[in-house]
């Protein structure tokens, strides 16, 4: 097993530049999501790890070994991609061992490695199925399998469960951490799906524009993001921006009708102000915000509020009393609870 180290990682499509040297440790093990909107260069990145993008600059170590210039096939690699590529012709156990037949291994070793593939994705009732008679999820799941029977050092994943229903997502969302537990190997997953983010990551990294906005633990992100940028992409519904000016220790937040402590900075400075859904609660006798919409999803509801100045806002709502549409409210909420960005760099003022 070996960890993965990106050093300085650049690349170019002639004069386009779409990775901008890229510095990244993942540990011998770890389970590392790429995220961020589509084009940010998650699967350009992933694609260089394996192999399949040459590299413009920079360095690139699988273990100890500089993989920078190696064949995919020599850097111990697997990747699993969006769209499964089996071999319709052939019967799930034969896709499965078919990489090891090229290679030429003998029949035995095959048989060894596909079993224990079969039992891990639990495959066993569909071994002899050609790829048309499976479902998606079970396609996915041997193309996985194909993965594995490689015994590669470092798993690569680029939006694996897209091409499935939401209902079957969240299952293979589940096998795909518990597959992890299992066999304990480096993996590199790339989705713009946050809760798959959230849910299977020992180590984020958001990207935006070819560069990292933040690594860290999902929870850390959440909780301590260092950009405006990171605290809108973590966090489902997103986190509400206001916009304010700082008047030295406090922000003068008009959507408010109020100042609220912040960090201190120069006065004047534009800012914005952060919170998030679940941290707002919905004050009956206030007048500040008018209830738009509410989405009520049973257990919880969410508010779609809009200010006398006309700025938007989503409040999560739990247990038996909750807003109603046209209903006229103030906000409450714990000063802790806030975040403040520069207007301009959108960097965390803290
Ligand atoms: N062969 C190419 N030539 C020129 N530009 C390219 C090429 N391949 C990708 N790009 C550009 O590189 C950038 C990153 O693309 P990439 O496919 O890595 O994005 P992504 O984050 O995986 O997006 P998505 O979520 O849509 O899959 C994009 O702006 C894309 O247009
Ligand atoms: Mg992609």
């Amino acid at each position: 097993m070996s960890g993965v180290k990106l050093n300085q990682l650049i690349k170019r499509y002639g004069d386009v530049q779409v990775i901008h040297g890229i510095d990244l440790e993942i540990e011998d093990g770890e389970f590392c999501v790429f995220v961020g909107p589509s084009g940010c260069g998650k699967s350009t990145l992933l694609r260089m790890v394996a192999g399949l993008e040459e590299t413009t600059e920079g360095q690139i170590m699988i273990g100890p070994r500089d993989v920078t210039t190696m064949d995919p096939s020599q850097r111990g690699v697997a990747m699993v991609f969006q769209t499964y590529a089996l071999y319709p012709h052939m019967t799930v156990k034969e896709n499965m061992g078919f990489g090891l037949k090229m290679n030429g291994h003998p029949k035995a070793v095959i048989d060894e490695k596909v079993a224990e593939a079969t039992r891990i994705l639990k495959l066993e009732d569909y071994l002899s199925r050609k790829p048309a008679a499976l479902s998606g999820g079970q396609r996915q799941r041997v193309s996985i399998g194909r993965a594995i029977v490689r015994g590669p050092e470092v798993f690569l994943f680029d939006e694996p469960l897209s091409n499935l229903d939401a209902e079957l997502r969240v299952e293979m969302r589940v096998e795909i951490a518990r597959l992890h537990k299992e066999i304990g190997a480096t993996m590199i997953y790339v989705t713009h799906d946050q809760v798959e983010a959230m849910t299977l990551a020992d180590k984020i990294v958001v990207l935006k524009g070819g560069y990292i906005a933040q690594v860290g633990a999902p929870m850390d992100l959440y909780r301590d993001p260092d950009n405006k940028f990171v605290a809108g992409f973590i966090g489902s519904p997103a986190m509400n921006f206001l916009d304010g000016t700082s008047t030295g220790a406090k922000a003068e937040i008009p959507a408010l009708g109020k100042t609220v402590r912040m960090p201190k900075t120069d006065k004047g400075r534009a800012v914005v102000m952060g919170l998030r859904p679940e941290h707002i609660g919905v004050d009956p006798k206030g007048k500040t915000h008018t209830v738009e919409l509410i989405e009520s999803l049973g257990g919880v509801s969410y508010a779609y509020l809009v200010s006398e100045t006309g700025e938007k806002l989503i409040v999560e709502e739990r247990g038996d009393v909750r807003s109603a549409e046209g209903d006229n409210v103030g906000l409450t909420f714990e000063n802790e609870r806030l975040y403040f960005f520069d207007a301009d760099t959108e960097e965390r003022i803290r």
